[in-house]
């Protein structure tokens, strides 16, 4: 019997994240020489791990062929089983297909259309203006990470959901409790990254079934209001589809967000040419914010199942099986990105990234994304002369979600 191929582990172990150098040079030798991996590891179903962008783009778009219904984000089977157990298993947009899928997403699609979100444009400037006087105010030298970042981007989505600023610090411990469970760092005085999720899944029923209790009764203009009193297939949206509809709103609008910008700093702050050119010439930062969530590509993995037997980059691969689609490889395959591992804010094709996915679950809040970007670097380069590095950046251990948590910076102010 042959040995199972040990180089899937970059996908299930949150610490080889933490090194994307290793990381990165991993994947692109899959690329090469297995782009479609069987990978079987102690403790979890096997699965294929899809590395290459034309196989991560086929199986985004056909959705009725590569479904996500059962769980699309990967962990150990024993905790996937007891989730199902306890009965708090996620069940989010992200965990449906077809009908279903359609039908709660259009519970809040009118929230994240274009023209919606260029209204929200005086808003987000307001917000990203405060954020750069807070930098001013920090003299400049802050962990961009923490101090901006993450409370800029977690206001801008709070601010259209309607939970109050007072509760922003509980909706940030509690993603932090869901998306970054296994960093020793959130774990606090826990020990089981799992015992982490229960807790958190438990705080955030609390909160949101009070949230939407009090919208019922006393209706108001925000995304709290619509998700609490929706109506999907001519029913009122059942229980447990609501809290996390909640869930999802409140957690993948920022720790997503968050770390495309730190991330994203970091890489420009390596770069200073790219810094001086974006402060001559503002325009040039649709590109970069696509750049920047190209270079980050802080959602690390969907999961899907196959419906029928198909053929991946000549592997076939037998109905039922599942499959990882790993973005952050994708976005690096030199069949797409000429000179994939630089950062470069004027690459001609970066908007062809991946990291948003595609198909029917392409990310709700990217123009929410892509426009916080935009809003707030050039504010924020308008008001340095340079930025520099002030001490090691440091990686979240997450293999789901995650990128640079801590980005000490030094900047001189204009
Ligand atoms: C740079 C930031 C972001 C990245 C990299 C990102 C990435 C993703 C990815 C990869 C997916 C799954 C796509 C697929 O399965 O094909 C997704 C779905 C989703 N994202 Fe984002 N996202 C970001 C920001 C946001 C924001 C700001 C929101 C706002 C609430 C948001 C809400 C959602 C929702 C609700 C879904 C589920 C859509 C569905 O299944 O129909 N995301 N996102």
């Amino acid at each position: 019997m042959t040995e199972p191929d040990q180089r899937g582990t970059i996908f299930i172990d949150p610490l080889a994240y933490a090194d994307q150098q290793a990381w990165h040079e991993a994947a692109a030798d899959l690329r090469r020489t297995a782009p479609v991996l069987r990978v079987e590891a102690d403790g979890y179903t096997p699965f294929w791990a899809v590395t290459r962008y034309e196989d991560v783009f086929t199986v985004s778009r056909y959705n009725d062929r590569f479904l996500n219904t059962r769980n699309s984000v990967l962990g150990p089977d024993a905790q996937v089983e007891l989730l199902g157990t306890l009965g708090i298993e996620p069940k989010t947009l992200i965990h449906m297909d077809g009908e279903e899928h359609r039908d709660h997403r259009a519970v809040a699609n009118a929230w994240f259309r274009p023209r919606a979100v260029s209204e929200r444009q005086a808003a987000i400037d307001a917000i990203a203006d405060a954020f750069v006087d807070k930098f001013r105010q920090l003299g400049g030298r802050c962990d961009f990470a923490q101090d901006i970042a993450v409370p800029y981007t977690l206001r801008v989505i709070m601010s259209i959901f309607g939970v109050p600023e007072e509760d922003e610090p509980t909706m940030l411990r509690l993603t932090q409790g869901l998306f970054g469970a296994a960093d020793p760092e959130y774990l606090g005085d826990l020990s089981d990254p799992f015992e982490m999720i229960t807790r958190t899944i438990g705080e955030f029923e609390d909160y949101f079934n009070e949230l939407a209790s009090e919208r019922r009764a006393r209706p108001t203009d925000d995304l709290a209001t619509v998700i609490a009193n929706a109506n999907v297939g001519g029913c009122p949206m059942d229980r447990h589809a609501t809290l996390w509809y909640f869930t999802i709103v409140a957690t993948a609008g920022h720790d997503t967000t968050s770390f495309a910008l730190s991330g994203g700093v970091e890489a420009l702050i390596r770069h200073p040419d790219q810094v001086r050119l974006l402060q001559k010439d503002s325009s040039l930062v649709v590109n970069a914010a696509d750049e920047m969530i190209r270079w980050t590509t802080p959602v690390r993995h969907f999961l899907r199942y196959l419906e029928r037997p198909a053929v991946l980059s000549g592997t076939e691969i037998p109905a039922g099986d599942r499959l990882l689609l790993s973005y952050p490889s994708a976005n690096r395959d030199e069949e797409v990105f000429e000179d994939p591992m630089s950062f470069d804010i004027t690459r001609p094709n970066a908007t062809r990234m991946i990291s948003f996915g595609g198909g029917e679950h392409f990310c709700l809040g990217s123009t929410f994304a892509r426009r916080e970007l935009r809003t707030l670097l050039p504010k924020l380069l308008a008001a340095v002369d340079e930025i520099t590095l002030d001490g090691e950046p440091e990686f979240a251990q997450a293999n789901f979600v995650g990128g640079v948590k801590h980005l000490p910076v030094a900047a001189t102010l204009r």
